[in-house]
């Protein structure tokens, strides 16, 4: 059996889920995933983003990143998602992306993978919640096995989200503790998924 193969696929405008899915990228190679940190692409007018310095600071800082396709989530046998919190929903950048999975949907190739996701939002009863929720209805409509990180580290009794890492921007950039979180919630996902591929036939 070869390594898990992890998709991190994340939409952010100001940078913390980018923080986040970079511990997340850390996190998996850890446990010995083979990673692919993906942003989605930009569908904000040119002119929204250079209304805001932090925005356009980050489109900059991020044009490496390469964008994400389907490819992708064909390739992974496990993907964590990863959006700001939008009125306490998934970002319309991120949903655009999901948008464009139907074909393979529809030929069952998203199914029987790990799933999980993480989220940002600028407040703290901001729908950091609620987003990740959204998430999990996608990924029950995909087939995918979801996995939480629940309480099943001692880092998750200081971080405190059960249902996915997630920050609080508008108290700072992410800390040590929703790092080292993200690290972990990634490593759960990488083992969970290498049992499960562990007992498939190739
Ligand atoms: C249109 C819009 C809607 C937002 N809705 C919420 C919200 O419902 N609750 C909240 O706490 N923050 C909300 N925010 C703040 C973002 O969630 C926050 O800036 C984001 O999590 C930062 O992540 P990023 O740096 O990765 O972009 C909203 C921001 C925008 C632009």
């Amino acid at each position: 059996m070869g390594p898990v193969n992890l998709a991190i696929i994340y939409y952010s405008a100001t940078g913390t889920v980018h923080t986040l899915a970079q511990a997340a990228a850390e996190g998996a190679r850890q446990a010995g995933a083979n990673v692919r940190l993906r942003k989605v692409a930009e569908s904000a007018p040119a002119e929204a983003v250079d209304a805001r310095a932090e925005w356009a600071q980050h489109v900059q800082d991020t044009a490496d990143v390469e964008v994400a396709s389907g490819d992708d989530l064909d390739w992974a046998d496990a993907a964590l998602l990863g959006t700001p919190t939008r009125f306490g929903n998934v970002s319309s950048q991120l949903k655009a992306f999901i948008d464009t999975l139907g074909p393979l949907w529809f030929q069952g190739r998203l199914a029987g993978k790990v799933y999980s996701a993480f989220t940002a939002s600028n407040t703290s009863h901001g729908g950091q919640e609620s987003t990740l929720l959204s998430l999990s209805n996608v990924f029950y409509h995909w087939g995918g096995i979801i996995v939480p990180p629940g309480y099943t580290d001692p880092i998750q009794f200081q971080s405190g989200n059960p249902y996915g890492t997630s920050h609080v921007a508008g108290s700072g950039p992410p800390g040590d503790v929703t790092l080292q979180a993200a690290r972990y919630q990634a490593r759960r996902v990488v083992d969970t998924a290498a049992a499960l591929k562990a007992g498939r036939p190739a």
